[in-house]
Formats: C-alpha cells, sequence, structure tokens
C-alpha cells in the first residue's frame, strides 16, 4: 500500500501519456496522493481536466504563473512530493534532464529537486537508439535516476522494436518496491550474472546464443534499489548499465568466472546469465579461411561458475540462486538440476520458441528451494525481478508477521 506516500508525476509529451491515466488511478487506489505536473506538449496528448479529476488534485504546467509561483513554487512541489516520476519520458524531456536545462515547469521542478526520480522513457526505437539518448540516459543513470524499461514492440508508429513505455502495472510495482522495500538489503553484497558469453572461434568469429540480458540486469536493478551493494557481471548485451549497479562487461565464460571470483565475498549470488557450455579448444589465432577444407570445431567444457559460486567454502555466497531455462517439463528437470549445481533455489523458465521468453519482456517461472517448488504467473521480467529480490530480502530479514 502507499498510504500517506506523495507521488508527483512529470507528464511529458508522447503518446503513452494517456497511460499516465491509468497510473494516477492505480496510486490513487493504492492510498497514494498524486500531484501532476504537464509539460506543454503532454497537454497535446492528456487534458488537464481529466488528469486533475483523477487525480483529485490542481495541475501544474505554468512556471510562470505568478498564482502558482506564490502559493507553491517549483522548489516547493518537490518538497512536498516523496517520490518524483517523469512517466512517459520522452527522448525531449531525457536530453533536458541531462543537461540540467530548466526551461518549463517540469524540468526546473526536475533540477531542483533531491527527492528520488523514476523514468519510464517512450520513444521510437530509432530516437532510443540514438547516440544522444544512449548519452542522456547514461548520464541520468549515474546520478542514479532509476530508468524503468522500455519494453520493446508495436509501436504507436507503426514500427517494431524498443522504446514503448513499460506498462502502469510495471511503474505501480517499481514504485511500491521503492517504498516497502527501500534499504532491506543495505549492508549485504549481491553478486549477478545475466547476457550471454561469446566463445571465440577466431579473431572475427564466436558461439553465443540468443539470452537478452533483460532478466539478468533486472535483478541487479532490484536488488540493488532494496540497497544491496550489487556487482552485474554480463557479458555481450544490448541492455543500459543498470543505475546504481557496479557492472564488468566480460566476453567468455572464464574471463565471468574470474570477473565472479573477483566480486567475492557476496552474501547473494544470483547466476542469470546463459554461459556458454562449450568454447573452441583451440582458438585460431588467424581468421579461418574459406578456401581450405570444410573446418571442423573441436570443443570442450567451460567452467560451470554457478557450481563453483555453490561449492561449499568460506567464500561461499550464503544464498546462490541459479535460472534453469528449459524446453518442456520444466520444474522436472529443474529439481534435479538444483541439487546437482549445489545451489540453495532455482529459477526454473521455460524458454520454448512459442513463449517468446527469450529476448522477450515477459516470463513465467517456478521458484524451487529446497523444500518447495512455487509457481508464479506469467508476469514482465521487471516484475519477476522485484519479486524475487523481495523473497531474498525475506531470507535475510524475515518480514514481521502482520498483527
Ligand atoms: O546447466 P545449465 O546451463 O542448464 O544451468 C543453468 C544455470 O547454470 C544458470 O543459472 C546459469 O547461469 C548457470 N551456468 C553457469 N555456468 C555455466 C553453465 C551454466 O553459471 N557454464
Amino acid at each position: 500500500m502507499l498510504q500517506h506516500k506523495r507521488i508527483l508525476l512529470i507528464i511529458s509529451g508522447g503518446i503513452a501519456a494517456y497511460k499516465c491515466l491509468e497510473l494516477i488511478r492505480r496510486l490513487r487506489g493504492q492510498g497514494a496522493a498524486v500531484r501532476c505536473v504537464l509539460t506543454k506538449s503532454a497537454t497535446e496528448f492528456v487534458t488537464p481536466l481529466s488528469v486533475a479529476a483523477l487525480s483529485g488534485d490542481k495541475v501544474y504546467g505554468d512556471l510562470f504563473s505568478l498564482t502558482d509561483e506564490h502559493e507553491m513554487g517549483h522548489i516547493q512541489l518537490s518538497r512536498d512530493a516523496d517520490l518524483l516520476v517523469v512517466v512517459p519520458a520522452t527522448a525531449n524531456i531525457l536530453a533536458r534532464m541531462a543537461q540540467g536545462i530548466a526551461d518549463d515547469l517540469a524540468t526546473t521542478v526536475l533540477l531542483a529537486t533531491d527527492k528520488k526520480v523514476m523514468a519510464a522513457p517512450s520513444m521510437n526505437v530509432r530516437m532510443w537508439e540514438h547516440a544522444a539518448t544512449v548519452s542522456n540516459l547514461g548520464l541520468l543513470r549515474h546520478r542514479g535516476i532509476e530508468i524503468l524499461g522500455p519494453d520493446s514492440g508495436d509501436m504507436a508508429c507503426g514500427e517494431f522494436g524498443e522504446g514503448r513505455m513499460v506498462e502502469p502495472t510495471d511503474i505501480l510495482a517499481a514504485i511500491q518496491a521503492h517504498f516497502t522495500d527501500e534499504g532491506r538489503l543495505n549492508g549485504l553484497r549481491a553478486l549477478i550474472t545475466s547476457g550471454p558469453t561469446h566463445e571465440p572461434v577466431d579473431p572475427v568469429r564466436y558461439i553465443a546464443n540468443r539470452s537478452s540480458g533483460k532478466q539478468g540486469h533486472a535483478i541487479a536493478s532490484a536488488l540493488a534499489r532494496l540497497g544491496a551493494h550489487t556487482t552485474l557481471v554480463t557479458g555481450p548485451t544490448r541492455q543500459n548499465d543498470p543505475s546504481g549497479v557496479e557492472v564488468v562487461h566480460i566476453e567468455t565464460a572464464r574471463e565471468m568466472l574470474a570477473a565472479c571470483e573477483k566480486a567475492l565475498p557476496a552474501d547473494i549470488a544470483v547466476c542469470a546469465a546463459a554461459v556458454s557450455d562449450w568454447r573452441v579448444a583451440q582458438e585460431a589465432d588467424q581468421k579461418i579461411k574459406k578456401d581450405g577444407a570444410t573446418p571442423s570445431l573441436s570443443l570442450t567444457e567451460n567452467p560451470d561458475i554457478l557450481r563453483t559460486l555453490s561449492q561449499p567454502g568460506n567464500d561461499r555466497p550464503r544464498l546462490v540462486v541459479g535460472f534453469a531455462a528449459e524446453t518442456g517439463d520444466v520444474i522436472e528437470k529443474a529439481m534435479p538440476k538444483r541439487a546437482n549445481k549445489g545451489c540453495d533455489w532455482i529459477v526454473a523458465n521455460d524458454v520454448s520458441p512459442e513463449t517468446g521468453t527469450f529476448g522477450g519482456d515477459t516470463n513465467q517461472v517456478h521458484l524451487i528451494t529446497k523444500t518447495e517448488c512455487e509457481s508464479w504467473p506469467k508476469m514482465s521480467k521487471q516484475e519477476v525481478a522485484t519479486l524475487l529480490a523481495r523473497r531474498i530480502a525475506d531470507q535475510f530479514h524475515p518480514p514481521a508477521a502482520a498483527e
């Protein structure tokens, strides 16, 4: 519940602005007080009247309104909020935030605030991938702004790709997690692996897999949000480095293991990476030419990072969580894997192509512990991450019994 929490929504002018209305309704349903600042272009997408009706408060928009500045200056708007959420966050407002531009009420409040800020980007895939946006996001993350999403999928402009705003339920979950779980993992260290590994064949070719890194990166974000000192060891992915997380980029399984061992000791380890089981035994030091005989590759087994981290010893994290990506009979296959690897929990999921899990935004997982198997409904990878992080926090600090 968000009783007595004061959320300031900064609504900028993207096509996803209409989704704010549902977010406001859900936030208020949870007991939060919602106040909204609209940019000028936001008013082209949602009317101040509907925002005011749903939020139950006046809508703010004009920096130079003398009455507003007298009654409720931009500083006061920030002072009166517990959390600021920019939703949708267009490429334009992200750029203005990154550069510290304050040319309307929305950006002035954002520059004047010392409160936590979240932003849910929403834009066309080309704008999302533009070098300017990439660099602005890097700056914002570095400053501790939490970036929610975006998802990929069909866009209002008729294209397909990354840049679609996450759903209001995901934004609500992140807001709830911020308030309920804040600081629960303070003082603990977490180590996460994510993404695929690339195993070189020769200087230009490699063996890889389809892992996007979305789930592992989301888990690193969720654990960091709860206060854990988090290190993410990741193979090559298109994911941005999450805010507040120490990120180590590697390519091969052996590099991943070395980086993990360097990050120890840790209290929590979550191995979500899709590590290549094999590597080429003898990497060619020159590009293999096509004009000779068709080459055959001799493979050798890679180190198993999860099994290594699970081994008893002084450096063993107190909680080691593995993933089991299976096709068909997921639970039956994952249960012995937990025991076999020696980890404490295993998160099992079906990665059959028809599930769209690999590379997709949703996941349906089963949490297998030594004593239980719990099946979670299909949800976004961010929600899986939030729930898993919460379960991990329960393990270290059991929640107080309800009265
Ligand atoms: O054996 P399998 O690859 O199915 O196991 C999956 C789990 O083991 C995942 O948690 C994955 O991150 C981890 N793993 C690993 N190192 C490997 C292979 C898998 O850490 N070489």
